[in-house]
């Protein structure tokens, strides 16, 4: 069995706005293992991108704070650790590509530039081997004309080469573990596929392992090994890609399967979940998915329930099974 890199515990991140506590991560389980690509999966707002962020502590806090749980990566747990360990994890253990990928670089600095400052954050390298390494990590992400392409500032760039030069220099101190949020959202679907392409090929030939975030379940089935769904900033099913899919447990999972689109029927409106993503300002009493929940019980209203075992691939947070266990 692969060796487990990442194993993520119950963590639970809050804001603290003039508004009130906004608990935008309650609760998130999963774990990564060598050479996998895992799937965060769950609709806009669930805390995902903040789930991301809390990794590497890279939230604005204030407001934000690490409130439980624990992130153990490499036997240190990095929810804990001093801030001067988590700057030699960023980037050369951990590398992020941000959901706003394509506005992160510095407009006045050229591609090349910023790639070779990345290189050297880690410790430096003589420049004309940095250049060629930059060069090599465009090239790995099919842009043309490398040399060329370093030259360039990012507004002289097209999105979808942006984003690709962004995934080029988060891989410059070869990390383990990449995470991607949202990788292709921004981009058309030609980017998409050649996005989705160079993944999967990091994933094959550099073993790399991967933390894959997206609202698209059909993304998921492209590329992911296992999958973490969320739901109101919890962790409410876990297991295998093949699993989730086919045999999901939770309702909430079932109810984004159902939004799939199926190609067989030709079908023309897809189906929603009725009602709305939870407010973390405000979460609902027990489970948060109650108010949307096709068979919400009593119990939903008033105990939150436990992330538990189903089977030996498979966990999910939801009253019908607890209630089946006690019985
Ligand atoms: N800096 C912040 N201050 C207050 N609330 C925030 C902050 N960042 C994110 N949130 C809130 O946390 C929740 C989860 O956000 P996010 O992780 O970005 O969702 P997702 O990536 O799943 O779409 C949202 O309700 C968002 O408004
Ligand atoms: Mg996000």
């Amino acid at each position: 069995m692969p060796a487990m890199l990442l194993e993520v515990d119950d963590l639970q991140t809050w804001f603290y706005t003039g508004r009130g506590i906004v608990k935008a991560v309650n609760g998130v389980t999963f774990s990564l293992q060598e050479g996998e690509c895992l799937c965060l999966v769950g609709e806009s707002g669930c805390g995902k991108s903040v789930t991301a962020l809390s990794l590497l502590r890279l939230f604005d806090s204030p407001p934000g704070k690490i409130v439980g749980g624990r992130v153990m990566f490499d036997g240190t747990d990095l929810v804990s650790c001093p801030v001067s360990h988590l700057r030699h994890v960023r980037g050369k253990d951990i590398s992020m590509v941000f959901q706003n990928a394509q506005s992160a670089f510095n407009p006045v600095f050229t591609i090349g530039d910023q790639i070779i400052e990345q290189i050297n954050v880690h410790g430096r390298i003589e420049h004309a081997d940095a250049v060629k390494l930059a060069c090599k990590l465009l090239e790995e992400m099919s842009i043309p004309e490398p040399e060329r392409a370093l030259k360039m500032y990012p507004h002289q760039m097209s999105g979808g080469m942006k984003q690709r030069a962004m995934i080029a220099m988060s891989l410059s101190c070869n990390p383990r573990i990449l995470i991607a949020d949202e990788p292709t959202t921004a981009v058309d679907v030609t980017i998409r596929a050649q996005i989705m392409n160079i993944l999967l090929d990091l994933k094959s030939r550099r073993n790399m392992s991967i933390i894959f975030i997206t609202h698209d379940l059909s993304l998921v089935r492209e590329i992911g090994d296992r999958a973490a769904v969320v739901y109101g900033g919890k962790v409410v099913e876990t297991g295998t890609v093949e699993n989730i899919l086919q045999k999901p447990a939770h309702p909430y999972t079932r109810g984004l399967i159902s939004c799939l689109p199926d190609i067989s029927t030709n079908a023309k409106r897809l189906p929603s979940i009725p009602g709305t993503t939870p407010n973390p300002l405000d979460l609902p009493c027990g489970c948060s998915f109650n108010p949307r929940c096709p068979d919400v019980m009593d119990i939903c209203h008033t105990a939150e329930p436990e992330l538990l075992n189903i089977s030996n691939v498979q966990c999910v947070a939801c009253h019908m099974y607890t209630v089946e266990k006690r019985q």
